[in-house]
């Protein structure tokens, strides 16, 4: 074969390589990532906290993977958590809420496990949204719409805060924060849409988790940049962000949404552990320079904004 037409033909077995990389090969493993959140003053009584962070199983959805989900349910059974955070996208075809529950069921028990709803959750309904709201309060899933819930997590308390799916504009914080007592507990925000935590006064909560993006799916220069914020209206796609004083983590979630494909990025289970720091990040005053902060992004020079 003459260099020229192997040159040619390398792009095409490239992309083709990438594929199939992308089809059948990501979407079928699965990367627990651990990071460390930076506990301030304000958070007194959750250094060494550990959490599990679950988002958009997508059941029922293009692509899905029974399989890949089970190792994820797995992996929070064998990790060391204090609790287990599920922010939303539990399904992708109103038909699949079974499939959903039956793999939650799987899910340890002995630790708290809270969720709240994404956008998908209510697509399809109301039916298959109560069917899915009530089967996970059987298997004892806490599901915060716009509530506040106090835990005792080790040494102390904590305030969990859940807002309904943000994307459908369904969230009412307001309304979630008049339910907590000013009794000095540190907060933890869980949303479906990461942008919510725009929202968030300066150093309001210690963590917010979210998902929604996962991860952009496709991540290659332009094209995550077109998933993110034309299909799901987002500028936070994966891993910790400081956005005005508040540390929000994006899950890269486990499932998919439009196009079957995951390329560069794994399905994911997230182990955030609370550490004390010397020196409290300066609050940014705004989410573009949150987005800029070393500190806390978890591969620079990500995000490229
Ligand atoms: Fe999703």
């Amino acid at each position: 074969m003459k260099l020229r037409t192997l040159l040619r033909w390398m792009p095409v077995a490239a992309g083709g390589l990438a594929l199939m990389d992308a089809a059948a090969i990501e979407p079928a493993r699965l990367k627990v990532g651990r990071l460390t959140v930076p506990v301030d003053r304000g958070g007194d009584g959750l250094v060494g906290l550990r959490l599990a962070h679950l988002s958009d199983l997508h059941v029922g959805g293009t692509g899905w993977r029974s399989a890949t989900l089970a190792k994820a349910v797995d992996a929070c059974n064998r990790e060391s958590v204090d609790l287990i955070a599920l922010t939303g996208d539990f399904i992708s075809k109103a038909s699949h809420v079974p499939a959903a529950l039956d793999l939650l069921s799987i899910l340890r028990t002995d630790v708290p496990r809270l969720a709240v709803f994404g956008n998908h959750d209510h697509v399809y309904g109301r039916r298959p949204m109560e069917q899915l709201a009530s089967g996970l309060a059987d298997l004892g899933i806490v599901v915060l719409r716009n509530e506040g819930l106090r835990l005792r997590l080790r040494d102390g308390a904590v305030w969990f805060v859940g807002v309904d799916d943000g994307y459908s504009e369904r969230d009412d914080l307001e309304r979630a924060e008049r339910q907590l007592e000013t009794d000095g507990s540190p907060r933890i925000l869980l949303t479906h849409y990461p942008d919510v935590a725009d929202r968030l006064l300066p150093g309001q909560y210690q963590l917010s988790l979210a998902g929604h993006s996962h991860g952009g799916q496709i991540r290659l220069p332009i094209l995550d940049e077109i998933v993110s914020y034309r299909h799901a209206r987002t500028r936070y796609t994966r891993g910790l962000y400081m956005v005005n004083g508040n540390p929000l983590h994006v899950s890269p979630g486990l499932g998919m949404s439009a196009l079957p494909l995951r390329l560069f990025n794994l399905p994911e289970v997230t182990i955030l552990t609370f550490e004390p720091v010397e020196e409290t990040p300066a609050p940014s005053n705004s989410a573009e320079e949150g987005l800029r902060s070393p500190l806390l992004l978890p591969e620079p020079p990500f995000p490229r904004h």
